[in-house]
């Protein structure tokens, strides 16, 4: 048989050699809290490679200090991230695997010492701190710092960017009606709610001419919040922007239970497909080949993320193939074992 979870994929000139993208972990591994990258992200990222994952995203990386989940993200706000960074890169590559690098601000969700900024000044929950509600001056910063990481990521080598706009961080706190009550330009509507999103993808796009994707938390699971619906709405000014696949997560915008079953996210990334007409990701609980071959024959997303099987086992994409009965080239060094 042959399988299109193995076939290759072009995006705007790049080309993945497979279908199979690791999706972004963090690894709060920057044990020295600079945002640095250490040994831990050189062995971990390059062991997928290695296992033939046709594209790596790396985790969520803090477009500034203040936007980082845990004082451990790895960082981008500054150019002395950079060599750490195309260290990396050169190993991925030299195994054969894409690279890209999710772009990101935790807002509301930053755990890190001193202030936090979110568009509005709601906690995420009572174990949470009020982040301070954002100024003009502090969005119109926090778009540069996005852009800066997307020149810094350019320089570093990745082939392509994704941004995190997803799992209620900061982009996502701007356009969920849950978590964004402003009263100016870019709360109110759902135009204003993208408001934000929007101009981070334009100054993006302005040091940046490589592939895009976006990730998005495609239902809040609250009857007042943001549904698939809406964000085939938003998927369709993404697509008219420029950016090439929305990768395509759901919840954690404001504490709610989710249901996840084998593929659970995985209908939101064909509706936004179809209705938006633009490539998608699909990810969660995506564990087997057959299932990763399903998704992509029916048409119901581009590529699929694989989080933490990939974390079980590096060699998945071997396992997978075992499972669809395709032959995988080895590593020349383990084809004694293969
Ligand atoms: C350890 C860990 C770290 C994660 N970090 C990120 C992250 O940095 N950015 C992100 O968008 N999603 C993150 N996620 C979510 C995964 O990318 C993925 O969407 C999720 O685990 C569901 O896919 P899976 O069932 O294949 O694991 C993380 C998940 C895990 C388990």
């Amino acid at each position: 048989m042959a399988a299109t979870l193995f076939s290759p994929y072009t995006i705007k000139g790049v080309t993945l050699k497979n279908r199979i993208v690791m999706s972004p972990m963090c690894m709060y591994s920057c044990h020295n809290e600079d945002g640095k990258v250490e040994n831990w992200h050189k062995i971990h990222y390059a062991a997928r490679a290695v296992g033939q994952v046709g594209l790596i995203v790396v985790e969520a990386t803090a477009v500034t200090a203040q936007g980082r989940i845990s004082s451990r993200d790895l960082g981008i706000w500054s150019d002395e991230h950079i060599t750490g960074l195309k260290e990396l890169v050169s190993l991925l590559k030299e195994h054969g695997a894409k690279t890209a690098i999710q772009l990101a601000h935790a807002g509301r969700k930053a755990t890190v010492e001193g202030e936090i900024i979110a568009p509005s000044p709601i906690a995420f929950d009572e174990n949470m701190r009020v982040p301070k509600e954002m100024t003009k001056a502090d969005i119109e910063k926090t778009i540069q710092a996005f852009q800066n990481g997307a020149r810094r990521a350019k320089e570093a080598g990745f082939d392509i960017i994704e941004i995190h706009a997803a799992h209620g961080y900061l982009i996502n706190e701007f356009l969920s009606p849950l978590t964004n009550k402003r009263q100016d330009e870019y709360g109110g509507s759902a135009a204003n709610r993208y408001r934000f999103l929007g101009e981070v993808i334009n100054a993006v796009r302005e040091v940046w001419d490589g592939p895009l994707f976006v990730r998005i938390s495609a239902s809040d699971y609250h009857p007042e919040g943001l549904s698939v619906e809406d964000y085939v709405e938003y998927a369709k000014r993404m697509k008219e922007q420029g950016v090439d696949l929305v990768d395509v997560s759901s919840g954690a915008v404001v504490p709610a239970k989710i249901d996840a079953y084998p593929g659970y996210q995985v209908r939101f990334a064909e509706q936004i497909r179809q209705g938006a007409g633009v490539a998608t990701g699909a990810v969660g609980l995506i564990t087997s080949g057959l299932q990763a071959e399903e998704i992509l024959r029916n048409e119901r997303a581009d590529l699929v993320f694989i989080g933490r099987e990939l974390l079980r086992n590096p060699y998945w994409p071997r396992t997978a193939a075992k499972e669809l009965g395709v032959e995988l080239e080895a590593p020349v060094q383990y084809k004694r074992g293969w």
